[in-house]
């Protein structure tokens, strides 16, 4: 390995070691966006020079700090109701389409959920058209790989601003408006959020889970990915797809010209062949 002796071997240490643990890309170009990110972690951690921040990471007592850095460098955008089109294909065609007679259970996954956006929405249509009665038995699997915005998303606790996007009526219906110290904030209700159980997954490692889903969301995540990771992914995620179910992608990926076992349906809405 590199000696690392100045910011600039630095930076190209960890570029690397994020690509190899994430397989996220980090452009050139993005060192100031690197460097003002890490500047939080390094003032915690009693570093001034990035070098010496690098050099800590190398050692095993960095190993933890990885977590951090990971939660510092990933981009966790995201919104309720985000690319909704996603959301009324799975309530009026996907889930609808899988059930055999007779069937009240089905499951869906949000890999690379961020905040927890992107879950409580597939909660909310999904409570719309099977609502959570005993007739209706469903559940949301949500994954991501920072831990941060894992906390977050299982706090369930979203600013006014946040849950605009969301309708009025929906937002009687799911969310709790805070009151005190928690004024301007709202809470998803808690029979919903039991519906989401969260767990920290890194996509490009080997996971399982006991029963496949009939979706899959994973979105605004390949994005990051260079081809050969996206299509080692995608092969992957089929394996957790019941035979004839969907695969979610954003709307600015495409999965052409990777070797799946896949159709396109619409650009962004694939099913498993
Ligand atoms: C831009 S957000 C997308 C959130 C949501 N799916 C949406 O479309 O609004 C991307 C998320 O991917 C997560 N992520 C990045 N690399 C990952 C990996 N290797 N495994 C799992 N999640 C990852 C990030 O932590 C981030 O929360």
């Amino acid at each position: 390995m590199q000696e690392i002796t100045n910011e600039a071997s630095a930076l190209e240490y960890i570029v690397h070691s994020i690509y190899e643990k994430s397989r996220i890309r980090l452009q050139d170009g993005k060192q100031s966006l690197i460097k003002a990110r890490l500047g939080k972690r390094m003032r915690k951690t009693g570093y001034e020079k990035l070098s010496d921040y690098a050099e800590f990471l190398r050692t095993k007592a960095g190993d933890e700090e990885w977590t951090m850095v990971v939660d510092a460098l990933t981009t966790n955008f995201t919104n309720f109701l985000r690319e909704e089109d996603h959301f009324q294909f799975l309530v009026k065609h996907a889930i609808p389409s899988m059930l055999s007679p007779g069937q009240s259970r089905f499951q869906v996954w949000s890999a690379a959920c961020s905040t927890g956006e992107e879950p409580y929405t597939i909660a909310f249509y999904l409570s719309e058209k099977f609502p959570l009665t005993e007739q209706w038995s469903w559940n949301i699997t949500a994954s991501d790989i920072s831990t941060k915005v894992l906390a977050a998303a299982r706090q369930a606790i979203y600013t006014q601003e946040k849950v605009e996007t969301i309708p009025q009526d929906w937002r009687r219906r799911y969310l709790q408006m805070g009151q005190g110290e928690w004024e301007g904030h709202y809470r998803v209700k808690p029979a919903i959020a039991e519906r989401v159980r969260f767990q920290q997954v890194n996509l490009i490692e080997n996971y399982r889970h006991p029963e496949p889903f009939e979706v899959v969301f994973c979105r605004n995540v390949m994005i990051y990915f260079d081809r050969p990771t996206q299509e080692a992914l995608v092969q992957r995620l089929c394996k957790f797809i019941k035979p004839g179910g969907y695969l979610l992608i954003g709307h600015s990926e495409s999965l052409n010209g990777l070797k799946v076992p896949l159709r396109c349906l619409k650009p962004s809405i694939y099913q498993v062949s």
